[in-house]
């Protein structure tokens, strides 16, 4: 008999995954491969965002600044998955751009948001779960999918909070199919108030600034190519595609 209280869409997210766990913990709404053994946060921000108040601002924030200003932190029209596409969504946070792209592939599509943080998950879980948009506690550096399984991976406001930026990279780039797509954003606030304090504390601030070419060389050590780079406002975005 079909358990009611498990999100139907798992049925499609545990036959994906590189070794399913012989008892999936789907308790809060998402899929949790982390349970106790999630490491500490990696500073003063990505605990803030682990917070129940923290991500509860940040769900209001971002949606209020994408709904403002789309021309700064809207995916390009040239990186939309195809319709029956699957997805990876990396540090999805409260999950709504993971349900933007679940909409874009539609039904017969499938998209998955990845986050270290219970208290974004949970919120994702309540408001962005459908048949076909899922949630899951994992690590973006250990991204628990075989090799070749997504049309398009994203990652959103998210690599400068993790420590080893290039290994998720490397790992985006294993995850994606042939002809698939990466796209990848950024903050890039250098010169702001932001960054110099990040600066004045070092390691400690658990932040991470980019130069284009330091998101682009890894992929391209992967043998992903990228097609594009832009600047917008305070973002950097990459998009990049494996060949066919
Ligand atoms: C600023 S939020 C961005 C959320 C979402 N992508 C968006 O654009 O609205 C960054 C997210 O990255 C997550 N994150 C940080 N380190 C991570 C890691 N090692 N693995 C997966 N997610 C991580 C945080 O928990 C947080 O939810």
């Amino acid at each position: 008999m079909t358990d009611r209280s498990v999100p139907a869409v798992f049925e499609r997210v545990l036959p994906l995954l590189a070794s399913a766990p012989e008892h999936p913990d789907t308790s809060r709404g998402y899929l949790d491969l982390l349970g106790a053994q999630g490491e500490a946060p990696s500073g003063p921000i990505q605990s803030f965002w682990e917070s129940k108040a923290g991500s509860a601002l940040y769900d209001h924030a971002q949606s209020l600044t994408r709904r403002v200003l789309p021309m700064w932190f809207g995916l390009p029209t040239r990186a939309y998955p195809p319709a029956g596409g699957r997805v990876l969504d990396i540090g999805c946070g409260p999950g709504n751009v993971t349900a933007r792209l679940g909409r874009a592939v539609g039904p017969t599509g499938l998209a998955i948001g990845i986050d270290v943080s219970g208290a974004m998950l949970a919120r994702a879980a309540r408001t962005e779960t459908t048949d076909n948009v899922g949630f899951i506690r994992a690590d973006a550096r250990e991204l628990p999918f075989p090799d070749s399984t997504f049309d398009l991976v994203t990652s959103f406001a998210a690599l400068q909070l993790i420590p080893d930026p290039h290994d998720v990279l490397a790992g985006m780039a294993r995850v994606l199919a042939p002809a698939g797509w990466i796209a990848v954003m950024v903050p890039t606030p250098r010169g702001s108030l932001l960054h110099r304090a990040a600066k004045l504390v070092g390691g400690r601030s658990g932040l991470v600034f980019f130069d284009p070419d330091e998101v682009a060389e890894p992929l391209q050590a992967a043998g992903v190519g990228v097609v594009h780079t832009h600047r917008s406002g305070p973002v950097l975005w990459i998009i990049a595609r494996l060949p066919a």
